[in-house]
């Protein structure tokens, strides 16, 4: 389908709307970053917008876009129940969702069985620490500084980094935050009242951290020597992104509660879940089934989305491809990094979960803004401006990885030219 291009006066209508009904302060943001056009179509990793640009999504939408948009099969399976019933009644029992909640206990890790289904990661989250609390009967959670955990309260108190805390406080009592990647801190942080530790496989918008290989299966036997629960977050890193369909899979970590959203949807619908044990979930739901609810949540559309984006993660083998898609990546960032080796301090990540650590975030920011002008979407790290991520669709091919690298490598030398450096 062709885009009938829009000229400058329609683009600026709908900035204008965002200025004055939206967030103008947003909108300048929007419009210092590169993005000041509208989006107006996508498909796979490409993204068209109003005035006829063809952009490379590297930020898949923070990784909502797996599967690239508008996949087929998802599109097909939300089409064939939006005919049919979109929204439940919230009465009788809805089929999407049982087979949606029956795949994720087939392939989640451990003895993960339940799920709790809602439209958000932070809700997921919100959820995580409801049940987590009621089926230990303790208040208090360790969680990471740096971690990421949504804008909700309980997602907020969970996320380590004050500068989107502080405005909102007093937030929810009994949060403690440790060193991520800190063994002695999580053992020491713990007491009678813990009820979990909080903690994302690989931190996401901290600055795409990668703990050190044994970090998770020590949290893991810090918890069980205290009778705490792992809540793993894997909103960000789960299905498929870094190369396993759940990133604890890396470390055979088996967690007592795990949170997804993001590309659970399958790029086509906002959903959330938590997932439990089935001990969890006893002590949780079996007084009161209705002890937490979402009148959205597990909703038709979105579980079809959601059954139909594992099918295809998993027959699309996308996991391996992610893993092969992101060496060819990471080492393609890495021999820029050879070039600047002053501006660029690291490249990291596992799977299609890159990060680019900068030494000065004005370096970052202009990089952004100077991809985004050669046809490729970043973005930095909502807790570490420093790092810029690449978390592109899981079908990104070879020659697009390499456009990506061509876009940063220009990029880089471009800023470090405007900044003097
Ligand atoms: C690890 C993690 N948890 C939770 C969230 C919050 O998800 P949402 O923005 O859907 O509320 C995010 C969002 O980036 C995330 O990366």
């Amino acid at each position: 389908m062709a885009i009938i291009l829009w000229n400058d006066a329609q683009i600026n209508a709908v900035i204008e709307n965002y200025q004055i009904y939206v967030n103008p302060w947003l909108a300048s943001l929007m419009k210092f970053g590169g993005f000041g056009d509208v989006e107006m179509e996508a498909e796979g990793c490409i993204v068209r917008t109003a005035s006829g640009e063809e952009y490379l999504d590297c930020l898949g939408g923070y990784g909502v876009f797996s599967l690239g948009h508008r996949h087929p099969k998802v599109i097909e399976a939300v089409k064939n129940q939006l005919n049919r019933m979109p929204l439940s009644s919230r009465t009788f029992f809805s089929q999407p969702q049982a087979e949606l909640a029956a795949r994720l206990a087939e392939l989640a890790p451990g003895d993960l069985q339940y799920s709790f289904f809602c439209n958000s990661g932070t809700e997921a989250i919100e959820g995580a620490i409801k049940i987590a609390r009621i089926a230990t009967g303790k208040t208090n959670f360790i969680c990471m500084v740096g971690g990421f955990h949504g804008k909700s309260m309980g997602g907020l108190s969970a996320t380590g980094r004050d500068q989107y805390k502080t405005a909102f406080e007093p937030l929810v009592p009994g949060f403690t935050h440790i060193s991520f990647n800190d063994v002695k801190e999580a053992a020491a942080a713990m007491d009678d009242r813990t009820a979990g530790i909080i903690v994302e496989p690989i931190q996401g918008e901290g600055g795409i951290r990668v703990p050190s290989p044994d970090y998770l299966p020590a949290l893991r036997e810090i918890c069980d020597n205290c009778g705490a629960l792992l809540i793993v977050d894997e909103v960000q890193t789960g299905l498929g992104r870094t190369g396993k369909l759940f990133a604890v899979e890396h470390r055979s970590v088996k967690p007592d509660m795990m949170t997804l959203a993001k590309a659970l949807g399958g790029g086509v619908m906002p959903i959330g879940a938590v997932m439990g044990t089935p001990a969890i979930w006893e002590r949780a739901f079996s007084e009161n089934p209705l002890i937490h609810t979402s009148t959205f949540g597990g909703n038709p559309l979105a579980c079809s989305a959601g059954l139909a984006a594992l099918n295809v993660t998993i027959e699309e083998k996308l996991p391996v491809r992610a893993a092969e898609m992101g060496d060819r990546l990471m080492k393609g960032l890495r021999q820029v990094q050879t070039t600047h080796p002053d501006a660029l301090v690291e490249v990291r990540g596992m799977g299609l979960m890159v990060g680019a650590e900068f030494a000065v975030k004005d370096v970052a920011e202009l990089c952004i803004n100077g991809m985004a002008r050669r046809g490729v979407i970043a973005a930095y790290t909502l807790n570490n401006p420093k790092v810029i991520r690449f978390e592109p669709p899981l079908i990104i091919t070879a020659d697009q990885v390499d456009r990506v690298v061509s876009a940063f490598s220009e990029s880089v030398a471009e800023a470090k030219e405007m900044l003097g450096l």
